[in-house]
């Protein structure tokens, strides 16, 4: 007899992971029971009609300048590549509450503006799934929202959401939020596993076949029940997270994949009474603290292609415990492990019987080993007491001999220190010849070409 072919498939709700058996701990992320059953068989029909289309890959004429929608929030268009791609899916996850309803709706007014090339405005339609008219209404009033080219719909059916589509044609879609959608074709609960994915993929069909850019807006959880965007990363054509440091009022939004630009590029945004407002000006906003402090070292890191200026703070205290202490937040906490061997080696400090507090202000996070000189000199300034002067710059990699090794963006990263007004800047040697002429003869910019930490005491 032949054997059934299974169909029946379980996947893990925090990493997308696929096994034919239910597992208890996910091979790939860790999670302990986070696998799913799915079952294909359940989406019995099809919502939308997919005729292919064959051409030969020479034959397909794009443009990517007129396939982009330039919204004006040039943090959000700068991290898409350069404006949102038509037809592409969007993803954007975050935490509830983040404000990712709120970045929708200013989006959404920007590109309702905006017009297209027959002159005629964008049209836009949100659908909330979460909140009713009234609500969205409110929020509008308070972002001072007056653009009347918006459509809003509160609808929880897939079914009537397409309805609504077909008959208004809009330019984007914006679904607020994945969980909250629900399908009568799609057997599977509401928030299940199977839901989202199929509902997604039929979201994915109507945008690429009406050309119709949209985006999905997904919680993230934690833990709990409900599938998060995770799940759908491979499906879209852009991933974004919205983050929040929950101590200040500031958002990050970061590119997590993106088929049309760079991954590496974040927006800044702060989040006022009125909105959100962009961050036009990263290193002015990270570095509030101008003074001299002792464990406060200035320094430069790149994110994307953006220099961003911002500090490090190490606070060496004596320890209590048996193995001191180490705790290290936003900077990669082996290679912090790895700096204070370094330290230890080859200035001669111990600290050994100290417990060290490592920090990049304002909740920044970075795997740049550009930053290990600063950590270092945050690390040596504190166990000394001695301050680090807040109006010098320092860029570096350590090697494990103590090397200051070359960095990327060198240029880049002067001229941006130079540019907020920052006189001396201390460089690994290596890097000299990369420097370009033009900087090299600024009269009031002090570069410290440096080879070794061993000559830290020299640094101060
Ligand atoms: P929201 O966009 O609803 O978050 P999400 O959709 O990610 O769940 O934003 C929620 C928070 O933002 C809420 O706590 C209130 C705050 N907020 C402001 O501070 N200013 C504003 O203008 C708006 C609209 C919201
Ligand atoms: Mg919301």
């Amino acid at each position: 007899m032949k054997k059934e072919k299974q169909e029946i498939f379980f996947v893990c709700k925090e990493c997308g992971y696929e096994s034919l058996k239910w597992l208890g701990k996910c091979p790939e992320c860790g999670s302990w029971n986070s696998f799913k059953e799915f079952n294909p068989n359940l989406k019995k029909n099809k919502i939308t009609d997919f005729t292919s289309e064959v051409k030969k890959l020479n034959e397909i004429s794009y443009n990517d300048k007129e396939n982009r929608i330039i919204t004006g929030i040039s943090e959000f268009d700068r991290i898409m590549g350069g404006g949102v791609v038509f037809g592409s899916v969007v993803l954007v996850g975050g935490e509830p509450g983040v404000g990712k309803s709120t970045l929708m709706l200013q989006i959404a007014e920007k590109i309702a503006s905006t017009k297209n090339v027959a002159a005629e405005n964008y049209k836009v339609l949100y659908v909330s799934a979460e909140e009713s008219l009234q609500q969205i209404k409110l929020r509008s009033e308070r972002l001072n929202i007056k653009n009347n080219n918006i459509f809003v719909i509160s609808e929880t059916s897939l079914e009537n959401i397409v309805k609504v589509i077909e008959e208004i044609f809009p330019d984007v879609v914006i679904i607020d939020s994945i969980q909250t959608i629900n399908s009568d074709f799609i057997s599977n609960p509401q928030g299940s596993v199977a839901q989202i994915r199929g509902i997604t993929a039929e979201v994915i069909k109507l945008a690429k076949t009406k050309n119709i850019t949209v985006f999905i807006l997904g919680h993230i959880t934690k833990e709990g029940d409900i599938a998060g965007p995770k799940l759908l990363e491979h499906m879209v054509d852009t991933v974004l997270y919205f983050e929040s440091d929950t101590t200040q009022n500031y958002r990050i939004l970061r590119v997590y994949k993106n088929r049309f630009g760079s991954t590496s590029e974040i927006g800044i945004f702060q989040m006022n009474y009125n909105g959100l407002k962009e961050v036009a000006n990263p290193s002015e906003f990270f570095i509030q603290h101008s003074e001299n402090l002792v464990g406060t070292v200035t320094t430069c890191i790149v994110e994307g292609t953006r220099p961003i200026l911002t500090q490090i703070q190490a606070l060496l205290t004596k320890s209590y415990f048996p193995q001191p202490r180490r705790v290290v937040s936003g900077i990669d906490y082996n290679r912090a492990m790895l700096l204070i061997s370094v330290l230890e080696k080859y200035t001669g400090v111990s600290l050994v019987y100290e417990d060290v507090y490592l920090n990049i202000v304002s909740g920044l996070k970075t795997k740049e080993t550009t930053i290990d000189l600063a950590v270092v000199l945050a690390l040596y300034s504190s166990h000394k007491n001695i301050i680090v002067d807040s109006k010098c710059v320092y860029l570096g990699e350590i090697g494990l001999n103590g090397e200051i090794r070359a960095i990327s963006f060198i240029n880049e990263r002067i001229n941006e220190i130079y540019k907020l007004g920052y006189k001396k800047v201390f460089i690994p040697y290596e890097n000299k010849k990369n420097i370009n002429s033009n900087i090299l003869e600024q009269k009031n910019l002090d570069l410290i070409f440096i080879k070794t930490i061993k000559e830290i005491d020299k640094i101060f």
